[in-house]
């Protein structure tokens, strides 16, 4: 077997160049070297969100298939459901290697790809060609070079609500300059009402209507949060993924890479990330529902997201760190959260500590 994604082969895959060692990963999927799940979840971590049903609460974060070359591998190896892209309307480079770095002593990693990606054109068509069933979410995003970023984003819903089971509209990367100013209460209204407009006029042409959610960066400033929440609750947005990677350098104990441009994931995000997703569930009462994301790399945090208010969750640099074991001890730290609880399954978690973490952050 090719070292792809065993535990065991993780210690190798870290002392090749972070972007030559995912490639590899990908490669190894794409080719069926990967472990996979074989038995089913157990029902306690079933749920259904937005009309999909979830047979575990734990995706792969956006990032990691930026171009849906290995949605199905991704499903077999134990994961809920899966998110690819970004994907942009034209394909892109992306900025200049090397663009990833990372911050082994922190567990943390550094990135400013730029969204390469091949565009919705090309992952249209393997998105069509996929052989199994499982719920697939699409990442998009806008040209680095657009004159008309909103028609970009609209331009996704138009091409793949075909084959995508939920859309996430990130506007949250801190990597194409810019982007993260559609987060302001006023363009957050421009870009949600020509979506919710392009989903509507979709679904009179018979395209089923697709869960829009909405990427937030863990950079927004504390007074921005609930004028930003009041515009996603009024137009309607089926779900939240909290958070994208951040600006911020706080808690960072390793000297490595430190100083290098881009977006910080992984460890040190954790707090910061998880603390937002907390005062959100607060502010929206539960009503909307969220994905956290940042951070995670043990059972511990990953049940921490659920009960801070996250009805699902994802991951990326935690499986850099720990190898793909962490998916089945995220489940079992999952079980053993609902069993203390004296609950019945993971829905009866989802908050239950939202309180305790939107007061300490
Ligand atoms: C190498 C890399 C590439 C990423 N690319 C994207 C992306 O294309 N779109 C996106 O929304 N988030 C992207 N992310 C952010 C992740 O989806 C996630 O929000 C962030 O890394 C925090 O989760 P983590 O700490 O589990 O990695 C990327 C992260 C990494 C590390």
């Amino acid at each position: 077997m090719i070292p792809g994604l065993t535990d065991f082969a993780m210690p190798f895959l870290r002392t090749l160049d972070p972007e030559r060692a995912h490639e590899l990963t990908l490669i190894a999927m794409e080719t069926g070297l990967f472990p996979r799940q074989c038995e089913a979840d157990d029902p306690r971590l079933a749920q259904k969100i937005g009309g999909l049903e979830f047979q575990n609460p734990i995706g792969i974060a956006a990032g990691f298939d930026k171009d849906a070359r290995v949605p199905d591998a991704i499903l077999d190896s134990g994961f809920g459901y899966a998110e690819v892209g970004t994907l942009t309307p034209q394909p892109q480079t992306g900025n200049r290697k090397p663009r990833i770095f990372r911050l082994s002593a922190d567990r943390a990693m550094i990135n400013r790809l730029g969204f390469n990606n091949e565009g919705y054109a090309k992952a249209l068509v393997r998105l069509k060609r996929r052989k199994r069933r499982g719920v697939i979410g699409v990442n998009i995003g806008a040209n680095k070079d657009s004159t008309d970023r909103e028609a970009d984003y609209v331009a996704g819903l138009e091409a793949l609500s075909g084959v995508a089971d939920y859309f996430t509209v990130n506007i949250s990367s801190p990597n194409t300059p810019g982007l993260r100013d559609l987060q302001a209460p006023k363009e957050l209204d421009s870009l949600l009402a020509k979506l919710m407009q392009k989903r509507a006029e979709l679904v009179e042409t018979g395209v089923p209507s697709r869960p829009i959610a909405v990427k937030l960066s863990p950079d927004i400033a504390d007074d921005d949060i609930a004028p930003i929440c009041d515009r996603l609750m009024a137009h309607g947005v089926d779900g939240l993924i909290i958070s994208n990677t951040t600006l911020g350098r706080t808690g960072l104990r390793g000297r490595e890479h430190v100083n290098e441009a881009g977006g910080l994931s992984g460890a040190p995000l954790y707090e910061r990330s998880t603390g937002l997703l907390a005062k959100v569930y607060v502010l929206t009462k539960g009503q909307i529902p969220l994905i956290g994301v940042g951070g995670i790399n043990s059972g511990e945090t990953a049940l921490g997201k659920i009960e801070a208010g996250a009805s699902l969750i994802q991951l990326y640099t935690g499986l850099v760190y720990e190898g793909p074991g962490l998916i089945g001890r995220i489940k079992q730290a999952l079980l053993s959260g609902i069993e203390r609880a004296g609950a019945n399954s993971i829905t009866d978690i989802i908050g239950t500590k939202s309180g305790d973490w939107a007061a300490k952050t």
